[in-house]
């Protein structure tokens, strides 16, 4: 138990003074200042870390992740970083990226018990039932569950682009856009759902 905290620590030394010998003003300049583009909303699942699989530094994404990366209308926490993002960073770009495989997709439609994040699920139930027409006529589990993937995502893109946050950001003017992105844990690869929205 110690060690697999130490190796955190020993690992965080190595990777600063690595960063810090390829540039040695990296930590002093991002202490002043983050100015990122992008805004991501992702899962929380570990195997879907925003930086690492775009290829961004520190300072280059904002970042809320959650169970299924669900934007809830009600959701403080979620709302609280979409408006610190647009309104104060001036993101240009708000990412929904959401994973095939993903577990709370699987756990909202396997009819099993799960505790207190059934109540957060539920979102997804809400999805499933928009959709339940297109989900039901795919030929197998797997289909169905990758298009409850896909429908989740554009369900929050809608979510987002409909918040007061985006609306009155749109009507100033500000130059902001709306991704649903979908990546695949196989193979490393983000795809495009193309639902992006720029304007009201
Ligand atoms: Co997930």
């Amino acid at each position: 138990m110690k060690s697999s905290i130490k190796i955190l620590f020993d690992n965080n030394r190595k990777w600063a003074e690595g960063v810090t010998s390829e540039n040695p003003d990296f930590f002093s300049s991002l202490s002043h200042q983050q100015n990122p583009k992008y805004l991501w909303i992702g899962c929380s699942d570990s195997r879907v870390p925003a930086n690492q699989i775009v290829g961004l530094l520190p300072g280059e994404i904002f970042v809320h992740r959650n169970i299924a990366n669900v934007v809830v209308h009600t959701d403080l926490n979620c709302l609280s970083v979409l408006q610190f993002a647009v309104d104060i960073l001036k993101v240009e770009h708000v990412i929904v990226c959401g994973h095939y495989d993903c577990g709370g997709i699987k756990a909202a439609m396997d009819k099993k018990e799960h505790g207190l994040i059934d109540n957060w699920l539920r979102h997804i139930k809400d999805v499933y039932r928009i959709y339940k027409k297109e989900i039901d006529a795919c030929p197998n589990e797997r289909a169905r569950l990758d298009l409850l993937c896909e429908y989740n995502i554009i369900e929050q893109v809608n979510n987002i682009r409909h918040t007061t946050i985006l609306q009155n950001a749109w009507k100033s003017g500000q130059n902001i856009a709306v991704h649903g992105w979908v990546y695949r844990l196989s193979d490393g690869i983000i795809k495009d759902l193309k639902v992006t929205v720029e304007g009201c």
